[in-house]
Order: C-alpha cells, then structure tokens, then sequence
C-alpha cells in the first residue's frame, strides 16, 4: 500500500496520562490525573511537597503500577507494550544511585548493553557522555567515590545514552552547581528545538517559568492548573505576576504546616 500521508507529527502526543490514579493504602496519591505533553515540548511539572509529581513520574517510567487508569509514553501503553514504552524514554529519578561497585565506565556501557545500543557504538557514545557531563578523568573512578553532583550526573548522562525521544526527569537539577545546571538547562532546550519532549519535575520556579513552554500545577493529586504561564496568569487575572507568585496562590493551604498529617 502507497501512503499519501505521513501523519503530522506535531500533532501528536508523545506523554499522555489518562484518569491516572495511584493510592496507597487510603492515601490517594495520584487523583484521576489526565495530562498530555507534545513532541519538543518541555512541560514542567510543579507541585508542592507530597503533590503526587515523583508518583506519576515512577508510573510513567514503568516502575510502579498504578491502581487505576493509563499511561502512554512515544504511542506505546506502558501496560500493553512496556518494552517499547521504555525504549522510548530517558528516566532521571530524583535519587540518584548508580551501581556503586561499577567504574562510571563500565556503568553507562551496562546500561548501553540493556538499551541494546550495538557494541561497536557503546563506548563512543559512554566517553561522549561523560566528556559532556565533566567526567571524563573520573570515567575509571567507582561510582562510589563519586560526589553527589557527579553522581547526578552520571544519572542523567545513562538517562540520555540510548537518545531517547522523551524525558522524564525528576528534579534533575538538584545538587548540581550552577554552571552544571547551566549545561543542563540548555541540554534540555536544544533536546527539545531537536524534537524531543521532555517532563520537567522542578521547585525552582524561575527556572520553569524561563525554559518551559508549559507547566501544570498539582495540588493533592489533581492538576490543579495547566497551560503557559501567560495563559495562567490570565485565567487568573493576575497581570503583572510571575510563576512564583500564582504557583503560591494556586497551592495555598497544600504546603507544609498547612495540612493534617499523614492519612
Ligand atoms: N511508597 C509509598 N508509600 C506510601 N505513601 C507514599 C509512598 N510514596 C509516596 N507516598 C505518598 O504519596 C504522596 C505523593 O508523594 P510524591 O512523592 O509523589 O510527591 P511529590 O509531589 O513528588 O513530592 P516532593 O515535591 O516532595 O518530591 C505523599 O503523600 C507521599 O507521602
Ligand atoms: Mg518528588
């Protein structure tokens, strides 16, 4: 058969999350969330503390099952396919723990290994990514030596060694330093110019606000908003203010000292 058509890309959704619900024990953690997120998007995910951000996230990146609805990343159900779900994501957790008896090496050509990346393209791509994140000279270090921040980074460089159409990362910028999160910031712009998407799950408000092109606000396990922060900033009337100050209005009373605790 002859296609006339190749479907329009951009139209498509490459992260979509239908009536998603995750509860631990009574603790409704996720709340019959439904979000989308397009190709070469960044869409930064925000919420206070105990939002249900790192819940959804873990679901998405197949590692945790949800008690109700579905989760789709690249077109691929995480149900139904989870094999080629995950080949189509980069997943940067909000802890980072590479295999401490392993060399930063040899971690990134395992991970190379299990994303079935040829073996004549394994280490080419491992040096590329550790000579970007600074590495290099600690390639043949165990990961165990590693500080914090190097750490992350080699987290984030395995999460990008199989380029991945989508990203979904955790508060990756925490605890690198500023001309690290620099790199990072602007890794992720030119990921998405490229065509790329990526879900951004961050606090720091300045920096979503300056490189998301959209965001949604949860509260509780609901989205509690969503759009670009002029769209917000419209819906709520609030000219003149920035992502900071409509995140606080929107998420008042779901903060810390604010809510009973636990269930
Ligand atoms: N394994 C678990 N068992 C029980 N409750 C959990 C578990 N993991 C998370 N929760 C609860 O689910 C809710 C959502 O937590 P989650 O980690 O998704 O929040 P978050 O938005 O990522 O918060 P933070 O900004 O602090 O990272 C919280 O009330 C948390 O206590
Ligand atoms: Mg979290």
């Amino acid at each position: 058969m002859i296609r006339l058509f190749r479907p329009f890309r951009y139209t498509e959704t490459v992260i979509r999350i239908v009536g998603l619900t995750k509860q631990y024990g009574s603790l409704t953690a996720v709340d019959a969330l439904s979000l989308e997120v397009r190709p070469g998007e960044i869409y930064g995910f925000l919420g206070p503390n105990g939002a249900g951000k790192t819940t959804t996230i873990r679901i998405l990146a197949g590692l945790l099952q949800p008690t109700a609805g579905s989760v789709a990343v690249g077109g691929h159900d995480m149900v139904r396919e989870p094999d080629a779900a995950k080949r189509a994501l980069g997943y940067i957790a909000d802890e980072p723990h590479p295999y401490d008896r392993l060399t930063g090496l040899e971690f990134l050509l395992t991970l190379a290994a299990l994303y079935g990346i040829p073996p004549g393209d394994r280490e080419r791509r491992a040096r590329a990514q550790l000579e970007f994140f600074g590495l290099t000279g600690w390639a043949d270090e165990l990961a165990e030596s590693y500080s914090h921040g190097m750490r992350q980074k080699l987290m984030i460089a395995a999460a990008l060694l199989h380029e991945p159409a989508v990203l979904i990362a955790d508060e990756p910028l925490v605890g690198l330093d500023p001309a690290s999160a620099r790199k990072l910031r602007d890794l992720f712009k030119s990921l998405a110019a490229s065509g790329k998407t990526i879900l951004l799950a961050t606090h720091i408000l300045e920096i979503a606000e300056k490189l998301c092109d959209r965001v949604g606000i949860m509260g509780r396990g609901k989205l509690l908003e969503e759009g670009s922060v002029g769209e917000i900033r419209d819906r709520l009337r609030r000219p003149g203010s920035n992502l900071e100050e409509l995140f606080l209005e929107l998420t008042a009373g779901d903060s810390m000292g604010s809510g009973e605790m636990g269930a």
